[in-house]
Formats: structure tokens, sequence, C-alpha cells
């Protein structure tokens, strides 16, 4: 059995809440990319249901399935060496049960080499984390804005309604979660949750106060259809980058440039 004392594990990944630096995760859906995002150095990587918009090409994460998770998760797994990999339990699986929970995200841990699931809920998941949470899987809760619950809130709306919020995060941290996300929450309230939490929250589009953040590998490079976010930073562009690439391509075959003599055998 190889033990490799670089790796990210659950208690490491808490722990840096009080040991600091910050905590760092981004999304991958890939064996490529989850390898450079690995490279990178970041703590954490997910697989997110948001593959369903960014990969798919579908306006909402819902019709993402187990299957289709399990079959990127398994690439990401077999790439990531050092961070850890959390995977979501896709729509609505948290809802069907606490044996269909466990199933599912039992699943997720014996075909992927992930290392723990994401549940999107706060007080409402409680039984299927403390579940989830039994039977040996690390469990990720996702708090604010819930992209599963994207109808019932009638689109994606920064989140403010305190008492919820914090009932929300209290309630997942009891039930054994070991970090939760914060997704779109005003800042000052982002940070009075954090601040009484013990496990570490993960913003995204929920201000600097947040113990770490998450960013979509998308959004991140600049490959993002459409509009961009407004809590998403573009670190490179990604998207003028691959497009220039290919036009060469097609000018250079055009003008029989490619294959040169580089590329030709004799
Ligand atoms: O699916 C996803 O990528 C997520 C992040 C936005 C946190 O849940």
């Amino acid at each position: 059995m190889s033990t490799d004392g670089d790796r990210i594990t659950v208690p490491r990944f808490v722990a840096q809440k009080a040991s600091g630096p910050k905590i760092t995760m981004v999304t991958a859906y890939d064996h490529t990319t989850a390898g450079l995002v690995d490279a990178a150095g970041v703590e954490g990587i997910l697989v997110g249901d948001s593959l369903g918009m960014v990969v798919q090409g579908h306006p909402t994460t819902l019709p993402v399935t187990l299957d289709q998770m399990i079959y990127h998760a398994e690439m990401v797994g077999r790439a990531a060496r050092r961070a850890l990999v959390v995977v979501d339990l896709p729509f609505p699986l948290g809802h069907l049960g606490v044996p269909e929970a466990v199933r599912a995200a039992g699943r997720v841990l014996k075909e992927t080499r992930c290392q723990a699931v994401k549940v999107e809920g706060g007080a409402d998941q409680a039984d299927v984390i403390c579940a989830l949470v039994r039977a040996g899987i690390p469990v990720m809760a996702h708090c604010g804005l819930r992209p599963q619950n994207v109808h019932q809130l009638g689109g994606y709306r920064v989140q403010r309604d305190r008492e919820t919020l914090l009932a929300d995060a209290k309630e997942v941290e009891r039930a054994g979660a070991f970090s939760v996300v914060l997704e779109c929450i005003a800042a000052d309230l982002a940070a009075e949750v954090t601040a009484s939490l013990a496990i570490p929250t993960i913003g995204i589009g929920a201000g600097a106060g947040c113990d770490g953040q998450v960013l979509v590998f998308h959004d991140l490079v600049g490959l993002t259809s459409g509009r961009t976010p407004r809590h998403v930073k573009v670190y490179a562009d990604l998207k003028e980058t691959i497009v220039g690439a290919v036009t060469r391509f097609r000018d250079e075959v055009r003008a029989g440039v490619f294959p040169g003599p580089d590329q030709t055998f004799r």
C-alpha cells in the first residue's frame, strides 16, 4: 500500500483553517485539466456538477447524472497526485433518501479514487450528511446559492437571509461535514458564518473572509462562453490563445506551410 506524505487528506484540509494559508480549490472534469490543476498546487479539486454547464452546454446543472459524474470523476481521480478530490452528488440524489445517497456516494468512492463528495444543502440535508459520514464518506456541504435549486430561487441570485445561512452552516457542521462551500453570499455574512464554524468555509462569490476560495476552471482561464459572472477573476485568456492557434493551423495548411520538413517522414 502506497502512502503519499504530500497528499492533502481530509484532516489536513480541515487543519488549514487554523494553520493557514487560505485554501484553494479549482474544478476539473478530465484527466489533462486535473493534472494541470494538481500541478499548480491547489489543496482541492472539485469535480463539480457545473460540468453540465461548462462541458455539456446545458443552461443549468440539473441534467447531470450520477453515471456522468462518475465518468468524469474517474478521469480526475487518476490524475490527482496531491489535491483532495471532491465530487458533486448530482440533482436530486440528496433528496431521494438516505439509502440512495449512501449508495451513490459509495459508488463515487469505490469507482473513482476520489476522496469525498459534495452535497448541496443545509439543514434539509443534515440526515443525509450524517449517514454518509457514518459510512466513512467525507462530505463537503454547499450553502447559500444552491444551483440545483435554480428554478425555486428564480435565478442565480446573491443570498442574504442571515438566519437561514447561519442555521444551515451550523447544521451541516453538526451533521459531520468537514467543510462547506458558501456560494454567492454577501461578504459580511460569509465572514460571520466563517467565524461561527470550526470547519473551513470555501467561498465562491462570498468575499475574502472565507477560509478558502473555489473557482470553476473554465472561468479562471477565460474559456467561459457568454457572460463571466461578477465574482470571477479571469487569470488567462485561453479562448483567444486557442482560437488563435487553430486559426494559424488552418491558415498554414491552406498556404502549404504545414506540414513542413520538420513534420515530414522520409
Ligand atoms: O459545481 C460546481 O462547480 C460547484 C462550484 C461552483 C462550487 O459547485
